[in-house]
């Protein structure tokens, strides 16, 4: 390890139902970090919320691992501890400093600007989108409403609240009855296509909408858009910039948690064999909905080319799988940027970011 090597917390785990997509988006990350240039420290989130400070090794990263009691760590939200705390055996508090951290979390806790308050508290350089970015991008329903606001097509939704269904369902079932089949009902916040129902038929939809309440107290219902599903990679803070478009194609009824991490039968297209016409829109569809959430260092934004050539956005992640496999990464490889160039470019971008919001006045 090279002595000006840059020292880097990869958080990963979480208390979320994404847990495990996060192993292997961390695994991906700790493998292109060069020793030369990175002294990584793994720290593990337990599905129960427990920080611990793993081995840099690639077994830190493997699920079910037991880790040792004594490498507990807490995390200040106090900028003059600058970061992870450790008790000694003694029962003494050491600090752990790092110069940066690299959140590799999907879903509630990590990737919806929980974390990233957490980090914003501490005064630490993190990777990725922000506070209100992350947060927005998790809930289905603002996000729409941002990209709607700033120019992009949405599919027509609506969305209600548990409290809502336990006491007005009538009201619920009756304007069901005006929509369309088939429509998708899904939570909130979350992703990975958890919780997430595909409904063709009336007698369906209350075991969709219970399964969808099971993971959020808020659910939307999508009317089913008929089109290619495209995404594309975006890089960047105050300037992004979109990558090469690529295309899903499912083998279910649609792209599903099955057919994205258990069968691996959806086809992946790098890059998308579109018009070049079509490859334009969906990269600028791509950056105005990263501005339109605020986004800064990477987002990838997934959408529909309806067959009028149409781009109608369905959502942006802030967090995208990041496993040198995953859609985000293969996008910049066909774009010409190679993952570990694709992980500096992330530090750079998250050391940028946090220099210039130490230029914001923090007095009067
Ligand atoms: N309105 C819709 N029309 C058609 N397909 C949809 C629609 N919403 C979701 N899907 C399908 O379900 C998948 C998962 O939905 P998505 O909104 O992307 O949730 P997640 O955040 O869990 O990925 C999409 O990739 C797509 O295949
Ligand atoms: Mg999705």
């Amino acid at each position: 390890m090279r002595k000006n090597s840059i020292k880097i917390a990869v958080i990963f785990g979480g208390r979320s139902a994404e847990h495990d997509v996060s192993l292997r988006s961390a695994e991906s990350v700790f493998r292109a970090m060069s020793p030369d240039r990175y002294e990584v420290v793994p720290v593990l989130i337990t599905r129960e919320g427990a920080w611990y400070r793993m081995p840099p090794e690639i077994s830190s990263f493997a699920p079910g691992v037991v880790p040792k009691e004594t490498d507990r760590l807490l995390f200040s939200p106090d900028p003059t501890h600058r970061g992870f705390l450790q008790i000694g055996e003694g029962g003494e508090i050491l600090s752990m400093y790092v110069d940066l951290v690299f959140p590799v979390l999907h879903g509630t806790h990590g990737e919806d600007g929980t974390l990233q308050g957490l980090l914003e508290l501490a005064n630490m350089p993190y990777v990725g989108c922000g506070v209100l970015a992350s947060a927005v991008g998790m809930d289905k329903v603002l996000m729409k409403c941002a990209f709607r606001d700033n120019g992009l097509s949405v599919g027509p939704f609506f969305w209600f609240l548990r409290s809502e269904w336990e006491q007005d369902r009538d009201s619920i079932l009756e304007s069901m009855l005006r929509r369309p089949f088939p429509f998708f009902v899904k939570p909130a916040n979350l992703g990975s296509s958890v919780g997430i129902s595909r409904v063709t038929c009336m007698e369906d939809f209350e075991a969709a909408v219970s399964l969808a309440f099971s993971y959020d107290r808020k659910i939307l219902v999508e009317d089913a858009i008929q089109g290619r599903e495209l995404e594309v990679a975006v890089l960047g803070n105050d300037a992004p910039v979109a990558s090469v478009a690529g295309e899903v194609i499912a083998h279910s009824n649609f792209y599903d948690y099955e057919e994205k991490y258990i069968r691996d039968t959806a086809e992946l297209i790098i890059p998308a064999d579109l018009e070049p016409v079509h490859n334009e829109t969906a990269g600028k569809a791509a950056v105005t909905a990263f501005r339109a959430v605020d986004g800064s260092g990477l987002a990838r934004v997934d959408m529909f080319l309806t067959p009028d050539g149409e781009i109608v956005v369905n959502e942006i992640n802030t967090l995208p799988g990041f496993t040198s496999i995953s859609m985000y990464p293969k996008l910049w490889e066909a774009s010409g940027l190679a993952y570990d160039c694709l992980v500096d470019k992330l530090v750079v971008l998250a050391m940028e970011r946090y220099e210039i919001k130490q230029l914001v006045r923090t007095d009067r």
